[in-house]
């Protein structure tokens, strides 16, 4: 399909909320999920939400496999979810770094729930099976449901001191991820 081009933080369709989705199986929601895979290849991102791209409803995908260079992140099968609910499963929360697509070559830490679980739909309305996650997995669900609700991470971040351009803080990593 597409590489579609990415809203950047400061455009203000990144604050909007998005609508749920009423209509399945479409030849426009097969689309907009092939445009949102596309898109987050191409950058290399490890989730994309439908806001990212200019459209307005609750769809987001994710998703990474294993790579042999960054052995610390754990592999994420790659997923589509649409009008997803997250219910955290305990109140313990974890800080790390994270970036964004909307928000290139920058990284922050920032807290989000540790354990969760979440249930969501999948292209065909067939709902997907409530899934109990923590750790990575957790985080990016967490972090592409907020682009569903305008949120980006930097306003969840609660020291901007640790909020930069990825190589001013990792002069000799480069990129987290
Ligand atoms: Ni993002």
């Amino acid at each position: 399909m597409a590489i579609r081009t990415l809203l950047r933080i400061g455009h203000p369709f990144l604050l909007t909320p998005a609508k749920l989705v009423t209509r399945f199986d479409t030849s426009q929601l097969h689309d907009l999920v092939q445009d949102l895979f596309d898109t987050m290849e191409a950058h290399q991102g490890v989730g994309l939400a439908a806001p990212q791209i200019g459209v307005g409803l609750r769809v987001f995908v994710f998703g990474i496999k294993a790579h042999p260079k960054y052995p610390q992140i754990e592999e994420i099968p790659f997923t589509v979810l649409i009008n997803p609910v997250l219910e955290p499963l305990d109140k313990e929360v974890d800080e790390t770094w994270e970036g964004c697509l909307s928000i290139p070559e920058m990284h922050g830490i920032v807290p989000r729930y540790t354990h969760l679980r979440y249930s969501a739909y999948d292209i065909h309305r067939v709902p997907i099976a409530k899934r109990e996650v923590s750790g990575f997995h957790a985080r990016v669900v967490q972090h592409e449901c907020d682009h569903l609700d305008g949120i980006l991470y930097p306003h969840r971040i609660r020291d901007l001191r640790f909020f930069g351009y990825s190589d001013e803080l990792f002069p000799d990593k480069g990129k987290t991820r």
